[in-house]
């Protein structure tokens, strides 16, 4: 008797031990295909020192990249996005380009599916679509220094007429 409750407190044991792993992956796996949750892709390189000419980051601001697809080309800085108002029309598909000029910084959009860690020398990417007029803040969610708190801007979607 005494041999059968040992192999149940193993077994109590064992089996949330294989239970937990087999449930990360299949968290990992229906959030991934399922609910369209990715890793940031790294989008590509850039020289942080020299920004200032390098396309895509040289004039950051709203692109618009053909009909009601726009793209956001976004430098974060201490203590602030470049732009931090972004506006486009209702029905807009904007692609975030970011990347940050000094410091490891985020971006976090509210009422979209866009969360990116900007890192100096990486260009991060992420696309969300906004179908109704409104306002949604972004702001930076890495603490990155006294006035971390002060870093956020907005997507200012418009109705049209
Ligand atoms: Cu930038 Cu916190």
């Amino acid at each position: 008797m005494r041999g059968t409750t040992i192999y149940l407190f193993e077994l109590a044991w064992i089996l949330p031990s294989v239970a937990i792993p087999v449930g990360m992956l299949v968290a990992l796996i229906v959030t991934a295909y399922g609910a369209g949750i990715q890793v940031p892709g790294d989008a590509g390189r850039v020289d942080p020192t020299r920004l200032a000419e390098t396309a895509l980051f040289n004039e950051p601001g709203v692109v618009e990249v053909g009909p009601l697809r726009y793209e956001a080309r976004i430098v974060a800085g201490v203590w602030f996005f470049t732009p931090n108002e972004i506006r486009v029309p209702a029905g807009s598909t904007v692609s975030f380009i970011a990347t940050s000029r000094d410091i490891v910084h985020g971006f976090s959009l509210h009422g979209a599916n866009v969360n990116l860690m900007l890192l100096p020398g990486r260009i991060a990417r992420a696309t969300a679509r906004f179908d109704r007029p409104g306002e949604h803040l972004f702001l930076c969610h890495e603490y990155c220094g006294i006035a971390h708190h002060t870093m956020f801007g907005k997507v200012v979607v418009e109705a049209r007429p």
